[in-house]
């Protein structure tokens, strides 16, 4: 693999997403570690991020520098490339100017192919204080801009390169060739990592690690569930049984894309749980975000266990019994919880459809050193249908906290038609890959006053609230064009009774989370 160095901020998982675009395998490692520890993970390459520290401060994140003498070749960036600077006997400056934001470069060429071919004059990415000013001896310098004397410098002969630009960000321009040039030509390493090579190498572990037990698999109608039963039904096939929970709060057609469209194209067994009318029950008259949230949790568990619990019985009619329970946990949760290997660290909030604690299963997951991105690519390459695989995120409590107030029937139902009505006119502009999701939300406890044909109206408000986000951590509201606004409203005004009104959520998160509860 390319290893990535992280000196910690955001860049360190964009950095491997991109490495892994060049078709280049990448694994995040911490910056603490040692020398040995890189040895021993064999790396083609490595790839020092940038972080938000000053190297002058005291205690700020440092390289063992037995890693530059390794002969693997690095690259190091921003941060990075100031820590390679000043363990190579470069000097690291405080100049007092700061650049941040696109900074004009100019290109020197030279060190061997990692910028040949650039352009000399291009727009980068900065952000920094400090500068280099002088490169290590025996260092070419490759490039340089008003601020930065030594932007970029180059060893061949040692296989150490940096640039105190962010070649990541797509704001630089030529990021990309320059992150590409050296993977592949300063390192030599081939572009053959991809989603053929990820099912086929999965598909192998998974039948060694289940060998003839069976598997059980929760799916949610989400990307990471269907793919990663699909990923295991591949290696073991009918030992794999899924379970799917309607708890009625799914949006319209949900259930049967994944009875009908799901197994179709993937022939998983598929055992569905009709549990609408207990989740109803349990739901009644409560209107506390939080109260709901544990609410829908606990009678996902209850009906994903007695299901399970049925299944682990059969297994005394002489079936294998049932062993492991498939989970679609992704790359980003594995690096933001310490990257540990064989432990479950899942975010309660974000797997609603989680690990029963007290049913004893081993965990399967093929999806762990995966990007969301990845799991896309992988769900095509496996035939699934495109209505799930490009799916937006869709919280595991679902509509049943998109409205605010209490959960009833017919507020479902027409909080279901509005959504059908948004994400079909988001899909017809074209519009669905440019927001990360657009949450509709029912004021289920607010009326205003309209006025339809001749007559006074009292309805209920439906909130937009389309984002933009690389992550969901942060997010922007997305700029949509006003006459797809306009066409969504009017519609949903037409043909929804009972909602009068609709508005449009601007703001940014945070200070507003994604969801309104
Ligand atoms: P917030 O509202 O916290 O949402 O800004 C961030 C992202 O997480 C999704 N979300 C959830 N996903 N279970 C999930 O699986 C949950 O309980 C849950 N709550 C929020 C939300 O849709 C957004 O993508």
């Amino acid at each position: 693999p390319v290893l990535v160095v992280d000196f910690g901020a955001q860049y360190a998982q964009l950095i491997a997403r991109r490495v892994r675009e060049a078709n280049v395998y990448s694994e995040i490692v911490p910056h603490t570690i040692t020398a040995e520890e890189i040895a021993a993970k064999n790396p083609a390459g490595i790839v020092l991020s940038g972080g938000p520290s000053s190297v002058y401060e005291p205690g700020s994140p440092d390289l063992d520098p037995g890693i530059l003498k390794l002969g693997v070749p690095v690259f190091g960036i921003c941060y990075g490339f100031q820590v390679m600077a000043r363990q190579l006997g470069g000097t690291v400056a405080k100049t007092g100017l700061r650049e941040y934001g696109a900074t004009d470069m100019t290109v020197q060429g030279g060190g061997g192919s990692l910028l040949a071919d650039q352009p000399s004059e291009q727009t980068v990415w900065m952000s920094h204080g400090d500068a280099v000013t002088e490169a290590p001896e025996g260092f070419e310098v490759l490039a340089s801009s008003d601020a930065t004397p030594v932007a970029a410098f180059a060893s061949k002969e040692r296989g150490l390169y940096g640039v105190q630009w962010h070649p990541e960000v797509k704001h630089s321009t030529h990021g990309q060739d320059l992150l590409e040039n050296f993977l592949h030509d300063a390192a030599g390493i081939p572009a053959d990592w991809n989603s053929g090579n990820v099912i086929a190498e999965q598909v192998e572990r998974i039948r060694e690690q289940v060998g003839s037990a069976r598997v059980i698999c929760g799916l949610s109608g989400g990307v990471d569930s269907a793919v990663a039963a699909a990923i295991v039904h591949k290696a073991v096939g009918d030992q794999l049984v899924c379970i799917f929970v309607d708890h009625g709060l799914l949006r319209q057609d949900e259930r049967r894309q994944v009875e009908e469209d799901y197994v179709a194209s993937t022939g998983v067994r598929l055992v569905t749980v009709d549990a609408v009318d207990q989740f109803m029950d349990a739901l009644a008259g409560v209107t506390d975000p939080e109260t709901k949230r544990k609410i829908i949790g606990r009678e996902f568990i209850r009906s994903f266990e007695n299901a399970a619990e049925a299944l682990v019985l059969e297994a005394q009619g002489g079936e294998e019994p049932v062993k492991f329970l498939v989970q679609g946990t992704l790359y980003p949760d594995v690096v933001e919880s310490g990257g540990g290997t064989g432990t479950a660290n899942i975010k309660s909030h974000h797997n609603v459809g989680g690990l029963p604690e007290d049913l004893q299963f081993e965990l399967v997951e093929p999806l762990r050193t995966l990007f969301k991105d990845e799991v896309r690519a992988i769900g095509r390459e496996l035939g699934l249908p495109e209505v799930i695989v490009g799916r937006q995120p869709f919280p595991g409590p679902g509509l049943g906290i998109r409205i605010i107030g209490e959960v009833t029937h017919d507020r479902l139902e027409l909080l279901r038609k509005a959504d059908a009505i948004a994400r079909a006119e988001l899909t017809a502009a074209g519009l669905d890959d440019s927001i990360w999701q657009c949450p509709v939300v029912l004021l289920a406890d607010v009326r205003s006053v309209g006025v339809q044909g001749d007559g006074r109206t009292y309805g209920h408000p439906i909130v937009l609230r389309p984002v933009s986000s690389e992550d969901a951590m942060t997010a922007d509201w997305t700029r949509l064009p006003y006459d797809v606004l306009a066409k969504i409203s009017n519609r949903i005004t037409n043909e929804v009774d009972g909602v009068n009104r609709v508005v449009l959520d601007v703001t940014s998160k945070p200070p507003g989370t994604i969801e309104w509860e």
